[in-house]
């Protein structure tokens, strides 16, 4: 959503906070901010729009001092606007806080702290946390009760760090991350470990409630009630050169071009692991897949897999709809949640709710320290490095591989993954080196005002991944059907205005996607197939290259991601940073 980067040490503060923010711009980007302390004074600058745009105007790294906090921003309570961007003050200008989250009782306590005399100057729920702080401040000059105290006022989601005058940096966390990253006389503490991966490779991740005071080369950690605590230090596992751009001209292009080497790493597990986690799997009566948005797609095909493969049923629930289940889930139950970031707020609500009920947690995750994997009871990671592009790619073809993984444990083998992915690398290699082609398909639809994506069993949850990423990426309406139900109400829909893109390698779903390919040709829309078979029905035609019948939807993906890029640059969208969204989710 948004991030938080804080720094003291002996280097400029200010070009380091902007460069930490545009590593980490990924999780929110409407507006930012950056604060320094120099010579016992706190100077602020912030503005809406991305961090070089605004670095620009605002020349940020003027900014004097070796001590600060920054923040970008992701619009949660109130709009995009100068006095919303964060950092934000209390009445007075000595305390500077910057907030991701969302504090649920942000009302009530406005009006508290109203009563008491203070004055509000945005409309955020953030900026209680400054006025709050400054409150308990006031009462006993003492940083650490006074965020003790302003904690305990909190409720909803928070990780936030306020910036006194005197450079004391302090921060606390409840259902975000906050992570320290020690580096000489010194610290970062941020949301994001790539807010200072340059700057070291270890890490010491806060948990819920956890109070870090920075006082330049001192870190003391306490508990909610100010009972000094250890954490241990991480080591971080992630290459800083994952995080560049290499020859790219974006992230999303370079993440889309490293799917044949990531979807071995994601295969590549530790034995033991592997067997523990179908081991708890195997001893379950129940299985629920869960995610959201890309992931929840994976948790689909996990579903069809498993039962097809090796014959285990499994149900598979988005993560925002969980708690609405009504399934029967109690100690007998697993709940394998399905996340990149492993900080999506739905992903984790689920997983707790599912803990209540004694389910037992198995996650699939790219992040190994993030809170997902942390509080499951084991936890496999796709490895994947750093996904930057807010659209999900690698990663997606990463959790299928890590699925494959799993099921061919699960049935001793039945699907010849391991021969498998080597195929699917070469494959892929080809669908990557069509690139152009599939660029001349995009100046052909790119005025298109609907896209249809069809496909049948396995394929179909492709087909919603392929209409998702041309939504975010492309702005236009992309939705993902099941072909056997285009006759149950979408062929309304379709005209000579429509474009329908038909998922159908040769298996046994090809001869009725032909049909429905006929059905839809007979009401004029642009065919487009998706295929290892050339069909005069299709009115342009992408070849895939032919794979085992499982494999099909690792593959099949990468023409749409690659097609959604290349509607977005034609359409003037930033494929890295769609309009509107946010990389990790973390509110509800
Ligand atoms: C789509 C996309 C989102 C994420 C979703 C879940 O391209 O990126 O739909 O898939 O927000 O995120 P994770 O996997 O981090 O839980």
């Amino acid at each position: 959503m948004c991030s938080i980067i804080g720094y003291t040490g002996s280097l400029n503060v200010a070009p380091v906070l902007v460069e930490s923010l545009k590593r980490m711009e990924y999780r929110g980007y409407d507006s930012v901010g950056i604060a320094t302390i120099n010579d016992g004074r706190i100077s602020t600058r912030k503005g809406v729009g991305r961090v070089a745009t605004v670095d620009k105007s605002l020349n940020f790294i003027t900014m004097a001092g070796q001590i600060g906090i920054g923040h970008t921003r992701w619009a949660t309570h109130g709009g995009v606007s100068d006095k919303n961007a964060h950092p934000h003050y209390g009445c007075t200008d000595d305390i500077a806080v910057v907030h991701n989250g969302i504090v649920e009782n942000y009302m009530e306590l406005k009006e508290e702290l109203v009563q008491l005399g203070h004055k509000f100057k945005s409309d955020t729920d953030s900026e209680v946390i400054a006025h709050l702080i400054e409150r308990y401040f006031a009462e006993q000059k003492d940083v650490t009760q006074a965020i003790i105290k302003t904690c305990k006022k909190l409720t909803g989601t928070y990780a936030f760090v306020a910036a006194f005058e005197d450079g004391t940096i302090c921060g606390s966390r409840y259902d975000e991350p906050l992570i320290i990253g020690p580096v000489e006389n010194g610290f970062f503490i941020s949301s994001d470990i790539l807010g200072f991966l340059p700057y070291t490779d270890k890490a010491i991740f806060l948990d819920n409630k956890d109070i870090a005071v920075i006082e330049g080369p001192s870190l003391k950690l306490y508990d909610s009630d100010g009972n000094p605590l250890s954490r241990p230090i991480t080591q971080v596992a992630w290459e800083l050169a994952a995080i560049d751009k290499g020859k790219f001209t974006h992230h999303t292009l370079k993440e889309i071009y490293e799917q044949p080497h990531t979807i071995i790493t994601a295969a590549t597990q530790d034995r033991e692991k592997i067997n523990n986690f179908c081991q708890i799997l195997l001893n379950s009566k129940t299985i629920y897949v869960t995610g959201s948005g890309t992931s929840y797609h994976s948790a689909l095909i996990a579903k069809h897999i498993f039962a097809r493969f090796a014959k285990i049923r499994a149900e598979s629930i988005m993560s925002s709809e969980f708690q609405y289940a009504l399934d029967p889930i109690d100690s007998s139950s697993v709940l394998v949640a399905i996340s990149q970031s492993g900080e999506t707020a739905d992903v984790l609500q689920s997983v707790k709710t599912a803990k209540l009920m004694g389910a037992k947690i198995l996650s699939i995750v790219n992040i190994p320290t993030s809170s997902l994997a942390r509080i499951s009871d084991s936890f496999l990671s796709i490895d994947c490095g750093p996904e930057i592009g807010v659209a999900a790619t690698k990663s997606f073809t990463g959790q299928l591989s890590l699925l494959y993984t799993v099921l061919d444990t699960l049935c001793y083998g039945c699907v010849e993954y391991k021969a498998g992915k080597l195929e699917l690398v070469d494959a892929i290699k080809e669908v990557l080196a069509s690139e152009t082609e599939i660029g001349q398909v995009a100046d052909r639809i790119r005025e298109a005002r609907d896209i249809y994506i069809m496909g049948r069993s396995i394929h179909y949850p492709v087909a919603l991944e392929g209409a998702l990423k041309i939504k975010e990426l492309a702005y236009i309406h992309a939705e993902g059907i099941a072909a056997g139900e285009l006759k149950h109400g979408p062929l309304a829909l379709i005209d000579k205005n429509s474009v329908v893109v038909i998922i159908n390698p040769r298996d046994t779903t090809f001869d009725d996607n032909l049909a429905s390919a006929h059905e839809i040709k007979a009401r004029g829309a642009i065919i487009i197939g998706v295929s290892d078979e050339p069909n005069d029905v299709y009115d342009i035609f992408i070849r895939i290259p032919s794979v085992r019948v499982p494999f099909y939807p690792l593959l099949e993906v990468v023409p749409f991601q690659i097609l959604a890029y290349h509607l977005a640059l034609r359409r003037n969208a930033d494929p890295d940073y769609p309009r509107n969204l946010a990389k990790s989710v973390t509110v509800k």
